[in-house]
């Protein structure tokens, strides 16, 4: 990898993975995984000003304006544990998220090294959403079908004994999500492959097969 902090763009339909991948990615490689979703998960618990504005934008499926994603994500930017290298989570998710990002990058004279976009179909996309849950402790995500803790109903994480559901992952907000994905967020699969940094990668694949594939893109940036 390269001496200047790498910054790898994580893209994809809800469900496809992103989260998973870039929590497996942060361990493997010391990136820091920053994903805009949990950051906003966070200010609607918390109930800031921000969260408070956010909260019924994400229980509709909609995104959240721009002005409150940018600003919780410049906050976090300034952190000094940024300079190993980050991974973008669910950011940037419009056309015009993409040119702040590479204005913020450029001001600090970086850019982005790698945008991937992990490919799945609807389908599959409903039944990961559908089954996805987490350790209400530690945040370790898992799946009914695909990823259950080693003891059943103990975190594998932490040992906690509490798991949760997304509110938003209901059938309703599910389908307004992925309307929403390939309307604003789709585009930016072109966007990065005319910077030349785009690699599509098959998320159909299982979690260990996708992860393989990252992480020789991860260690191919120079
Ligand atoms: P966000 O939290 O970013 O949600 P999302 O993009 O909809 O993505 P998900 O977290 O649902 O899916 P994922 O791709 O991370 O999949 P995961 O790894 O969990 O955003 C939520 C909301 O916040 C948005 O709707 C919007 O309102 C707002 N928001 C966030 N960012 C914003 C921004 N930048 N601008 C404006 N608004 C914003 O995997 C899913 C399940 O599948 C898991 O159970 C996992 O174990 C399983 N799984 C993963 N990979 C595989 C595999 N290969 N095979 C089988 N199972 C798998």
């Amino acid at each position: 990898m390269n001496a200047s902090p790498t910054v790898i763009v994580l893209l994809g339909p809800p469900g496809a993975g992103k989260g998973t991948q870039a929590h497996i990615l942060e361990e493997k490689f010391g990136l820091i995984q920053l994903s805009t979703g949990d950051m906003l998960r966070a200010a609607v618990a918390a109930q800031t000003p921000a969260g408070k504005e956010a909260k019924s934008v994400m229980e509709a499926g909609g995104l959240v304006d721009d002005r409150i994603v940018l600003e919780i994500l410049k906050n976090r930017l300034e952190q000094p544990d940024i300079k190993r290298g980050v991974i973008f989570d669910g950011f940037p998710r419009t056309v015009g998220q993409a040119g702040s990002l590479d204005k913020m990058l450029s001001e600090k004279g970086q850019n982005v090294n790698a945008a991937i976009s992990l490919d799945v179909d609807d389908e599959a996309m409903i039944v990961r959403i559908s089954g996805r849950y987490a350790c209400e402790s530690c945040g370790e995500g898992y799946h009914d079908a695909f990823k259950r803790p080693h003891h059943e109903g103990v975190c594998d994480g932490c040992g906690g004994a509490k798991f949760i559901r997304r509110a938003d992952d209901n059938a309703d907000t599910v389908r307004e999500r992925l309307v929403t994905y390939h309307k604003q967020t789709a585009p930016l699969i072109d966007y990065y492959d005319r910077l030349g940094v785009l690699t599509r990668v098959d998320a159909m694949k299982s979690i260990a097969e996708v992860q393989e594939m990252l992480a020789r893109i991860v260690m191919s940036i120079d």
